[in-house]
Formats: C-alpha cells, structure tokens, sequence
C-alpha cells in the first residue's frame, strides 16, 4: 500500500500520474485541508503536522510515503527521513533542474512562500542553474489556498500581482502542486512559456523505488481510498 498525502486537494494532480504508472498497489491519499496552507506555517509547525501524518500511514501499515507537496518536501524530507527510517519517502520539488536541461533563458518558478524561500530551492538552482539562465522566483502568498477554497477572484487578484512584472519569460515551473488547477490561466500571462510541473517525475521515482524494493504489485484491482481531514 502506497500512502501519499498533500494540504488538500494540490496532491491529487501527483494522484493522477500516480495512477497511470502504477495500476495495482492499493494507496490512501490523505488530503490535510485543516491544515492548508502549509506555506505559510513554519518549520516546526509543519514537523509536527507532517509526523502526525506519516504516524497514520504507520498504523495502515504503509511503508512507502509520496509527499505530493512541494512545501513539506522541501521544508521536511530530510527531517522525516531521519525520524522513520524504515519508511520510504518520495517527494515533490519543483522542476528546476528539467526547465533548466531544456535550454530555457527566462525562467519563473512559482512556489509557496516556505518553498521558494527553502535550502532545497536555491540548492536546486545552485546545481542547475546554466550561465545563460535567469530564474526568477515568485513566492504566490495565498494562492494554494485561494485554489483549495476556490476563491477565483482571489487567485485572479494574486496572479496578477506576481504575473505582471516579467518580460520574456521562455518557461514556467508549477512549484506547488494546488498550481496545475490553474494552469491555463496562468499561461494567459506568457502563452508562449512552456509549463513544467512535478507530477510524472514523482509518478516515474515511486515507480522506480518500488521495483527497487521489490513491491511493485502486477495484478489485482487497485483500491484508491481517500480521506480529507477537514
Ligand atoms: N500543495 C502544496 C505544495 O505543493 C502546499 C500548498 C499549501 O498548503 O500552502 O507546496
């Protein structure tokens, strides 16, 4: 059984390439909207939340965790990693490093405040980043949540706020899972960027570590149980 959990609704976009990759092992998605947004909290306050999470994975007997959310990821997987060490974590980051292979010049990355400001971020940058390449990081204060609650003015008002200001953008990273519901209209702001989201390089590592731990299942109905805590 594969536990996969997000603030809500976000991670169901990972769900999606999850189950085209992988059509047998049971999972749970467990969607955290009581506690969304996520990026806004601190590091301590996310440790307990995310524990909290993966504790009840434990007591469903999951030994193999996707966080579909580019803030715990970031924030937590290092930590979670050493306080379960027989768990297997998958995470999500944004794509940086596959918008920088691509050869773009002007990139955005669009992330919550506690992703874009995150080690992990400026490490993925460090690493990849081509002397050529510009990246520009827009931390959308409020925009998971105005997507969690489907607040669209909301979302319109805080696009245009962080959306406005560029020239020549090539391309665009979704560095939060709850962006790919507004995808098109993010695309309105630079319709010629081409969009790069997370979720089939999570889909493709899960599938990877579970032929490497010998419990990819090949047959049987799969059963996709999800729960909201809300
Ligand atoms: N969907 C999440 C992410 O990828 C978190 C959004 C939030 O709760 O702030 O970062």
């Amino acid at each position: 059984m594969i536990g996969i959990f997000d603030s809500g609704i976000g991670g169901l976009t990972i769900l999606a390439e999850i189950k085209k990759a992988i059509k047998h092992n049971n999972i749970i998605y467990y969607a955290d909207s009581i506690n969304n947004p996520y990026g806004d909290k601190n590091d301590k306050e996310l440790k307990i939340i995310t524990s909290k999470i993966v504790d009840f994975f434990i007591k469903e007997n999951i030994k193999v965790i996707v966080i579909a959310c580019n803030t715990a990821t970031t924030r937590c997987i290092t930590y979670l990693r050493e306080k379960y060490p027989n768990i297997i974590f998958i995470g999500t980051e944004p794509a940086i490093k596959v918008a920088c292979e691509k050869n773009h010049h002007n990139i955005l990355v669009l992330g919550t405040t506690a992703t874009i400001n995150s080690f992990s971020v400026n490490k993925l940058i460090k690493t990849n980043k081509r002397d050529n390449q510009n990246i520009y990081l827009e931390a959308c204060k409020g925009l998971a949540n105005a997507i969690e609650t489907n607040n669209v003015s909301k979302i319109d008002d805080i696009l245009k706020k962080h959306m406005s200001k560029y020239e020549n953008i090539d391309s665009i990273v979704l560095g939060c899972t709850h962006y790919p519901y507004i995808k098109d209209k993010i695309k309105k702001y630079y319709p010629k960027a081409k969009v790069y989201d997370s979720s089939k390089g999570v889909a493709k590592e899960l599938k990877r570590k579970l032929l490497e731990n010998n419990i990819l299942i090949n047959d049987g109905k799969q059963k996709v149980t999800i729960i909201k805590n809300a």
